[in-house]
C-alpha cells in the first residue's frame, strides 16, 4: 500500500502561502505517496494544567501523527523562528513525557516566506527541535521558497517550472526516505 505522509503546516490563516504550497503538493506527488493534512489550528495553547484530561483535538493530533508513515513540515518564519502555532502542536504531541509520538518518524521540512530570508532561520530552529524529539529528518534537498503570487496559478497548481521541479525532487526524496524507514 502507498505510504501516507502527514503534512503539518505552521500557518492556518486565510491566504497562507505555506498552505498554498502544501495544498499543491498533492497533485505533484503523482502516486509516490499520499499526503494527509494534519490539522493543528484548533488545539488549545499548551499547558501542563490541561494534560490530565486533554481535549479531543489533542487526542486527534496524537492519533494522526501515530497513524502516518512519515511527516512533512511546511512552515513560515516568524521573527526569525517558527510560529507559535507549530511550536504548540509539536509540544502537545511530544507529551506526556515518555509518550512522544513524533519519535522515529521519517520526515522532511520546507518553508515559504515573503522575504529573502526564505524561512532559513525557522527551518534551522525546527531542525533542532525535531532532532531532539528523535524525528528522522532527511536533509536534502532543502527547500527555501521566496514566495511570489505568480508562483501559484489560480487553480492552486504550481505555475513556476523551477519551483515545480524543486518540489518534485523534494517529494521524491521524502517518498524514498519513508519507504526506506517504514
Ligand atoms: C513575519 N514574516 C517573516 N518573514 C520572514 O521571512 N522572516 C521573519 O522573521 C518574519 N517574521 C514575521 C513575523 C510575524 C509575526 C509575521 C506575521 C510575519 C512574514 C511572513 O513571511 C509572511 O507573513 C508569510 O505570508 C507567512 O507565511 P503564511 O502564514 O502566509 O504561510
Amino acid at each position: 500500500a502507498k505510504h501516507v505522509v502527514g503534512v503539518v503546516v505552521g500557518s492556518a490563516h486565510r491566504g497562507s502561502i505555506n498552505q498554498k504550497v502544501a495544498t499543491a503538493l498533492e497533485k505533484l506527488a503523482d502516486g509516490q505517496v499520499r499526503f494527509k493534512q494534519i490539522q493543528i489550528d484548533d488545539l488549545p495553547m499548551f499547558s501542563q494544567d490541561l494534560e490530565g484530561a486533554v481535549p479531543e483535538s489533542v487526542e486527534r493530533l496524537r492519533r494522526e501523527v501515530k497513524g502516518v508513515d512519515g511527516l512533512l513540515f511546511v512552515t513560515p518564519e516568524y521573527n526569525r523562528s517558527l510560529p507559535p502555532l507549530l511550536t504548540n502542536a509539536i509540544a502537545w504531541a511530544s507529551r506526556p513525557y515518555g509518550h512522544n509520538v513524533w519519535a522515529g518518524k521519517p520526515a522532511a521540512i520546507m518553508g515559504a516566506s515573503i522575504g529573502p530570508i526564505r524561512t532559513a532561520n525557522a527551518q534551522a530552529h525546527l531542525k533542532t527541535i525535531l532532532g531532539y524529539l528523535d524525528v528522522r529528518l532527511i536533509g536534502q534537498p532543502e527547500v527555501y521558497i521566496h514566495f511570489q503570487p505568480e508562483l501559484v496559478a489560480d487553480d492552486g497548481t504550481i505555475a513556476d517550472a523551477g519551483l515545480r521541479g524543486v518540489l518534485e525532487a523534494k517529494i521524491a526524496a521524502l517518498a524514498g526516505w519513508v519507504a526506506k524507514l517504514a
